[in-house]
């Protein structure tokens, strides 16, 4: 089941004294390190006059002044120290990236250095409110500086190419939101998108395929029209410029050995195989990769290198180091002549030595290396930092191994990953990953240390393009997830707090609106599924501030013309009929979402059994045989059967290919609405009473489900049916009161 957003409505704090306007407090994205609020506001207008102590100062000045005359057209005048009310001060004594931000009796007061100063009048930014009367900005003393130094999005710009004007606008949202880091991933199988004058085919050649593969990877069909693009260095330095201004590190990416077929479509001579090759025009992992055993791929890296160092003033370069398939080298005379020439025992080795030469180079040229975590495979290079993205694993092996390390795991942070029911979203790679999930990742693991958790030097988002063709598709898959990755990367562990994050929320996204950023319109508040027992139930819904709703219970869909949501309403679905809610969110741009629904059931409560069985655990049967379906177990005879305490499988995780039913009864103590929830590796059925409750059946990776009946008090029978056709084996089982702790199953199941 869909978990929809909780949004808590903003407090407003009012002002005590004689006809003061009520002022708000807006929410600050990310949560500053402290806050603390006071009586009172900041009036902003045009008899303020501000002062800056330095030429970093003024700058910061000038950014907010620009700010006030778009939003508020309004500009502020120079004073001197003594006739400002708004005070820009340098301040080296701060911590890096900190600041501090007073408004306190009729003064505002920023202080910072550098990154401080900016990040600071992006939170003065946030600040500023405005009634029917006056703009101003609430009393409040803030201090802050970030919790982790690297704060990264990256952006393929390999699959699909993106113009210079939307990687400055993606670099503006980032910046507001303290991100700092922008990692370029600038080189693919599918294309090569940035500028080498020496040679001139990466041009001609590698930045164009001839068409692309659409739809799923595999099923798909090729669309027929060539597609291509590249940055020039002239445009690579203006938007390194740029991020600069806004204190954005660019980290330029060159992959290698691997995911380079582009490059090797213009230099055949590259590969192994000296081609032809052909710039590719589908997704996945490619087997035609570097030959690591011919000396001119490295003079021509070196040479690619040389040109992409002085653009970038940055230390780090990345030099990908992902998914590269060892089939050539194993067949090819010249990497494995070279592996026996350096003792080398296997072609992990091969790839180490490959990025060990690499690393030497660009340290030659005070650059450090950056790579995916493939490159701790055959022995880490000795300066390397890794970024983990299978999960977190590579980074916890390099943190004990004394390596920084840079957090990008894809169970939580990559934002190609679908954040809604995938019925009604954009075509994706696969993977969910509602904001909630990215809101909730802890970038230190439990399983290092306190010494080792010093290697962890931030976290990253990574907006990979296989099936997000355009600007408006980049925008709709970062946002509004990137900005629970900033504040991840910014905010003190202790004030994580999604219920704040979602309110506070509210008004980034009318930030982002105004931007015109194309974010995912989030469900409105107060829709989810559910089943009820009684005969009428109200429902109330809460959009973001400023958005409409529209709404059908008839099973149409629903449109700006039809039905608006204006008070909470009742339905009424009959006993066990549902009736669907499709709706609409609609911004005041007038952009909407997609159609989101969700189902209200009636059903009785179900009585409960006169039985009162006293032995503890369920009982199951177990089959050795092929099912593709969970529900096909249970019949015929069981190679094995017994009891267990409750739904486990692992006594028959040693089988290969299996099917087991579970049955028993669930002590129910109190009457009320129960949710169940399978979460399973292959298929799994859950029934009650015979009924089935969560149908989590087929052929899966892990899935969670959900399902909702009433229950008495007392007894009901608990069938559970799970199967595994090989790979992964999962089978997790919950049970409890809708909204409250689930039930400890292991006192609660008899047989
Ligand atoms: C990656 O996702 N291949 C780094
Ligand atoms: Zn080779």
């Amino acid at each position: 089941m869909k978990r929809t957003l909780l949004f808590v409505s903003m407090a407003l704090a009012s002002i005590a004294g004689f006809a003061q306007p009520k002022v708000s407090r807006p929410g600050i994205i990310p949560e500053p390190q402290s806050v603390e609020p006071a009586e009172g506001h900041v009036a902003i207008n045009a008899r303020m006059k501000y002062f800056s102590n330095s030429e970093g100062a003024e700058r910061a000045a000038e950014l907010f002044n620009t700010f006030l005359e778009a939003n508020y057209k309004l500009r502020l005048e120079k004073g001197t120290m003594q006739n400002s009310t708004l005070i820009f001060s340098d301040d080296e004594m701060l911590p890096a990236e900190g600041y501090q931000l007073t408004a306190v009796r009729n003064k505002i007061v920023l202080q910072g250095h550098g990154a401080g100063l900016f990040y600071g009048v992006q939170t003065l930014q946030q600040l500023v409110a405005q009634t029917k009367q006056l703009t101003y900005v609430p009393a409040v003393t803030i201090k802050d500086a970030p919790r982790f130094a690297y704060r990264g999005l990256m952006l393929d710009v390999g699959r699909h190419f993106f113009s210079v004007a939307y990687v400055k606008q993606f670099i503006d949202v980032m910046a507001h939101y303290k991100l700092n880091r922008f990692h370029w991933h600038l080189t693919e199988d599918q294309g090569w998108r940035i500028e080498i004058k020496k040679y001139p085919k990466l041009q001609s050649v590698a930045s164009n395929r001839k068409e692309t593969m659409m739809g799923p990877y595999r099923d798909g069909k090729y669309d027929g029209k060539p597609y291509g693009g590249y940055y020039t260095q002239e445009e690579v330095k203006d938007i390194v410029k740029y991020a600069g201004e806004r204190f954005i590190t660019v980290v330029p990416e060159i992959e290698m050995p691997g995911h380079a077929q582009a490059a090797l479509a213009a230099y055949p001579n590259l590969g192994c195989t000296g081609g032809p090759y052909e710039v590719s025009t589908k997704w996945g992992v490619h087997k035609e990769v570097y030959c690591a055993g011919n000396d001119s791929v490295y003079a021509f890296l070196e040479d690619v290198l040389t040109e992409v160092m002085p653009l970038f003033p940055g230390q780090y370069v990345h030099i990908g180091g992902d998914e590269c398939p060892k089939d050539r080298w194993k067949e090819c005379p010249k990497c494995q002549a070279r592996m026996k020439a350096l003792g080398l025992k296997d072609e992990h080795e091969l790839q180490s030595y490959f990025i060990q030469r690499m690393e030497k180079f660009l340290n030659s040229k005070g650059k450090k290396i950056i790579g995916w975590d493939e490159i701790l495979e055959g022995g880490l290079a000795p300066d390397a930092t890794v970024m983990s993205w299978r999960g977190e694993a590579g980074g916890i092996a390099a943190a004990k191994q004394k390596h920084d390390v840079i957090m990008t795991p894809n169970t939580y942070l990559y934002l190609d990953y679908h954040q809604g029911n995938p019925a009604t979203e954009p075509l994706a790679i696969g993977g969910y990953l509602p904001l909630e999930k990215v809101y909730s990742y802890e970038p230190y693991p439990s399983s290092l240390n306190a010494e080792e958790q010093k290697y962890i030097k931030g976290v990253q988002g990574n907006v990979w393009t296989e099936y997000i063709p355009d600007a408006k598709g980049v925008d709709y898959f970062t946002y509004p997830r990137a900005l629970a990755l900033a504040e991840i990367g910014w905010s003190p562990a202790s004030k994580k707090d999604y219920a704040s994050f979602t309110s506070r929320l509210q008004s980034a996204l009318q930030d982002l609106d105004k931007r015109g950023v194309n974010f995912r319109i989030p469900e409105a508040a107060g829709a989810e599924d559910m089943v009820v027992s009684g005969p009428k139930t109200t429902v109330t819904l809460q959009p973001i501030p400023g958005a409409s709703i529209f709404y059908t219970l008839d099973g149409t869909q629903p449109s700006p013309n039809g039905k608006a949501y204006a008070a909470p309403f009742n339905i009424s679905p009959a006993q066990n009929e549902t009736v669907t809610l499709k709706y609409i969110v609609v911004l005041p741009s007038g952009r909407s979402s997609a159609v989101y629904s969700n189902t209200y059931t009636r059903k009785a409560f179900k009585n409960a059994q006169p039985v009162n069985p006293t032995r503890k655990g369920v009982q199951f049967s177990v089959y050795s045989k092929t099912f593709v379906q969970a529900k096909q177990t249970g019949a015929g005879t069981a190679d094995s059967t017994g009891t267990l305490p409750d739904f486990s499988i692992r006594p028959f995780m040693h089988r290969e290919k299996y099917g087991v039913s579970f049955e028993g009864y669930i002590r129910i103590d109190e009457s009320g609405l129960y949710e169940f929830r399978t979460n399973s590796d292959d298929g799994s059925v859950l029934a009650v009473d015979d009924e089935v409750i969560v149908d989590n059946d087929g052929e899966h990776g892990a899935v969670e489900k959900t399902g909702m009946i009433p229950l008495l008090k007392g007894f009901h029978k608990i069938r559970v049916q799970y199967f595994n056709a090989g790979g992964a084996q999962q089978l997790q089982v919950g049970a409890g009161l809708k909204g409250k702790q689930s039930i400890n199953l292991r006192n609660a199941l008899f047989h």
